[in-house]
């Protein structure tokens, strides 16, 4: 067991993350410089960096090197990041608010929060090709594929895509549960899976992370859907009651708030009993956990 606090760890790992993502950001002086500065509004000094936590946690439980951990979080982080600018626009979910400040197309214009998201994507595969994650070259190759998958029309892209088609419609749990495993749980697992690649961890271990990471993501979203309909905007840095408004099909609308509650009771007991055999080595994973489910914002 760490001696070091969870709330500490996860400070020491946001600012180590914040000061990663800033080298690899491009100078908000360099041309374009409108575009530059929009893309560092739109991914430093805010959010909870919960997945590049996940990709830390998974990386210190397969021992690997921080520096590699590093890179695979901003990669993460950026993905993330540039597919919260697109999921605010007009043409999506129309939000004003994002990590307490004004959306990146409200506080720039549409066209530039089109393209923040289109360079966040492309730096997020840059930073992941670039850097050196493992020793044979062909490993590396199946990494920067796995975050292609995790982000694409398969994964998150396609759960957005998903999202996006539901509005109104009365989805029955196993098509709600199948959207949002793809819209965030995707990219969860991906980072869990990143950051144990990092490292070593035997094929037993991957396949038990791998179901934690699936349970986990889906457990994500499942509070998302609780806090959205029982958060403040002040205390979400977003805005609040944004599904019940746009009519979108959530856990809390498909199975009420008692049931939704006990989705995410369900899915945190299945996350952490995949994590038991690994023993004090997964105890950053299991504080995530907790910190996921217990979290206000
Ligand atoms: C919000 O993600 C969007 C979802 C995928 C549910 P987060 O709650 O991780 O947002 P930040 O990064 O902390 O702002
Ligand atoms: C967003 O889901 C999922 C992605 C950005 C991929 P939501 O639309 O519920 O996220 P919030 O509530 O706006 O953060
Ligand atoms: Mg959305
Ligand atoms: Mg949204
Ligand atoms: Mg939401």
């Amino acid at each position: 067991m760490s001696s070091q606090s969870f709330p500490q760890w996860m400070a020491d790992i946001q600012a180590r993350v914040e000061h990663a993502l800033e080298r690899c950001l491009p100078p908000s002086d360099v041309a374009p410089t409108r575009l530059h500065q929009a893309m560092r509004y739109s991914v430093l000094g805010g959010g909870k960096r919960v997945r590049p936590l996940l990709a830390f946690a998974a990386g210190e439980l397969a021992k690997a090197d921080p520096l590699r951990l590093e890179t695979v979080a901003c990669a993460v982080e950026l993905i993330h990041a540039y597919s919260l600018v697109h999921d605010d626009l007009p043409c999506m979910d129309d939000d004003s608010m994002r990590r307490g400040k004004p959306t990146t197309h409200v506080e720039y214009d549409e066209a530039t929060a089109l393209l923040v998201g289109d360079s966040l994507q492309t730096l997020a595969f840059g930073v992941l090709a670039e850097g050196r994650l493992c020793d044979d070259p062909a490993r590396q190759m199946e990494l920067v594929s796995l975050l292609a998958r995790a982000s694409g029309s398969r994964g998150m892209a396609g759960g957005q895509a998903i999202d996006l088609d539901a509005v109104g419609k009365p989805l029955s749990v196993e098509e709600l549960e199948f959207m949002h495993i793809h819209k965030t749980g995707a990219l969860i697992r991906s980072a869990v899976q990143l950051g144990a690649a990092c490292g070593n961890v035997d094929a037993d271990g991957q396949d038990r992370l791998d179901h934690f990471g699936k349970r986990a993501g889906l457990l994500f979203q499942v509070v998302d859907d609780i806090l959205d309909a029982e958060a403040d905007s002040a205390t979400l840095g977003k805005t609040a009651g944004k599904d019940a408004a746009q009519n979108k099909p959530t856990y809390v609308s498909i199975l009420g708030i008692g049931r939704a509650r006990e989705m995410a009771d369900e899915l945190k007991a299945q996350a952490l009993a995949a994590l038991e055999p690994f023993g004090p080595s997964a105890q950053r994973l299991a504080e995530l956990t907790q910190f996921i489910v217990a979290r206000r914002f």
